[in-house]
């Protein structure tokens, strides 16, 4: 039997397909939630003493936690799942897990490697229950080479993927890890964009397979760009931008008068040269041979950002959002703070904030899915699993376990 959503009108582009999400902390867990959020039935399976996030006390500046043993970081990290706890270091416990991915389409993981294959639950063992089976699998440095087993958390990925330097100014010396588990958060995008590629191929060439994804390469990929770039030019390195100096004034970062900043991202500065300095208040500059073409602009460009420093100091931020709009066609974003993204009107029309009423906490709100889907829509429409919430229903109403079973099970500790 198949656990139907539907709630919040929940549909998803991934109804009808099962997940079994054997994960921990964020790498695994998000991309389990990703594809709740798209409409897949995702089960969750804890050990008997649950996933470690579930007990995360401090996550960069905040206390994960909420009334009733619930934590904000494990309710994100895996809402719309069920939830299942099992001791997969019986034989019982495994025969569960044999049972449910002949039922699965999908299996993820990112235990560090080595652990999955000596539970017996590696992609070699399940294959053979369920050879269409997708398996994506989650490491810190891919699943070759020497550190292929080294443990991993967001903050390794982000230092040996390049992404602290990248993030650092160039005038301070100490690398700058970015908050919120962007690492952890990339790694799952990777790994759910990994497992839904292999479902296409599944359907298309008929094969199941092993998706691999890491700390290393979706931190690297988050920067593929640039990389390639750099690779491309010879290994020159893709340095950070240099405000006071930078190469296109027109796509630089300017601070207003009421210290809020606006950033300008004109690609083609020649195009928008005479309308933004003429908007901007400074049409003497437009054919001053200092900075009229290209070459003297760009010579004179630490110049030419201090005067338009100074004229960007005459008006606020809201003033010049104002006047920018009424003026011209510019191309420009002032800087936010993520707690400030509940109240745009952006965020607010495509609904990238909502609501979802926690039956144990109330009314919460939460960060969306990121794309909308318009015949099949995806979302929030379950919390996140109490630990084992759902394992008498599973085993009971999907396995055809007995509830004496159950007992036996319960007695020899496979399940809580
Ligand atoms: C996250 C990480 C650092 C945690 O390391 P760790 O706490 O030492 O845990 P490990 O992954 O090595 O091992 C997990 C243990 O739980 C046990 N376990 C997990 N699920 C179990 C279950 N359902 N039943 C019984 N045992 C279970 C495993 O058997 C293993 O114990 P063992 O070593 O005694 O066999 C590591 O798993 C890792 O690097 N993962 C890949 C990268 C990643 O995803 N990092 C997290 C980013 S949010």
């Amino acid at each position: 039997m198949m656990f139907e959503n539907g709630a919040n009108g929940v549909t998803g582009p991934l109804k009808g397909i099962r997940v079994l999400d054997w994960t921990m902390w964020q790498f695994g867990p998000m991309a389990g939630a990703m594809m709740g959020d798209m409409g897949a039935d995702v089960i969750k399976i804890e050990a008997l003493d649950g996933d470690a996030g579930r007990a995360l006390s401090r996550a960069s500046t905040l206390a994960p936690t909420l009334p009733g043993g619930r934590n904000a970081y494990f309710e994100t990290n895996n809402r719309n799942k069920r939830g299942i706890a099992l001791n997969l270091k019986t034989s019982e416990g495994r025969e569960i897990v044999y049972k449910l991915v002949g039922t699965a389409d999908v299996f993820i993981e990112n235990f560090r490697q080595g652990v999955a294959e000596r539970l017996r639950v590696g992609y070699e063992d399940l294959r053979e229950i369920n050879p269409m089976l997708v398996y994506g699998s989650a490491t810190g440095y891919g699943p070759n080479g020497p550190d292929s087993a080294l443990p991993s958390f967001d903050g390794c990925g982000q230092a040996r993927g390049g992404l602290m330097l990248s993030a650092t100014p160039s005038w301070s010396d100490e690398p700058v890890r970015v908050s919120q588990g962007v690492s952890d958060q990339m790694g799952a995008i990777m790994l759910c964009s990994g497992v839904l590629a292999a479902l296409v191929a599944r359907h298309v060439q008929g094969v199941g397979q092993k998706v691999d994804a890491s700390h290393l390469s979706a931190n690297m990929w988050l920067q593929g760009m640039g990389l390639s770039m750099s690779l491309i030019l010879g290994g020159s390195r893709f340095g950070s931008y240099d405000r006071k100096s930078a190469w296109n004034v027109l796509a630089n970062l300017y601070k207003c008068k009421d210290d809020r900043w606006i950033q300008l991202m004109h690609l083609q500065p020649d195009r928008y040269w005479e309308s933004f300095m003429t908007a901007l208040g400074l049409p003497q500059l437009v054919d001053d041979p200092r900075f009229a073409a290209g070459p003297a602009r760009m010579e004179n460009r630490d110049e030419l950002v201090a005067l338009m420093d100074e004229q960007f100091m005459t008006k606020t931020s809201d003033e010049w959002d104002k006047h920018f709009r009424a003026t011209g066609d510019f191309i420009y974003a002032r800087v936010q703070s993520t707690d400030e993204l509940e109240y745009d009107p952006q965020v607010i029309a495509n609904d990238y904030i909502t609501t979802f009423d926690h039956p144990a906490i109330g009314p919460i709100k939460m960060c969306n899915h990121p794309n909308i889907y318009s015949e099949t829509p995806s979302g929030i429409f379950k919390e996140a699993p109490e630990l084992g919430q759902h394992t008498e229903q599973i085993l009971v109403d999907e396995l055809g376990y007995t509830w004496d079973d159950i007992t036996a099970l319960q007695d020899k500790g496979v399940i809580l």
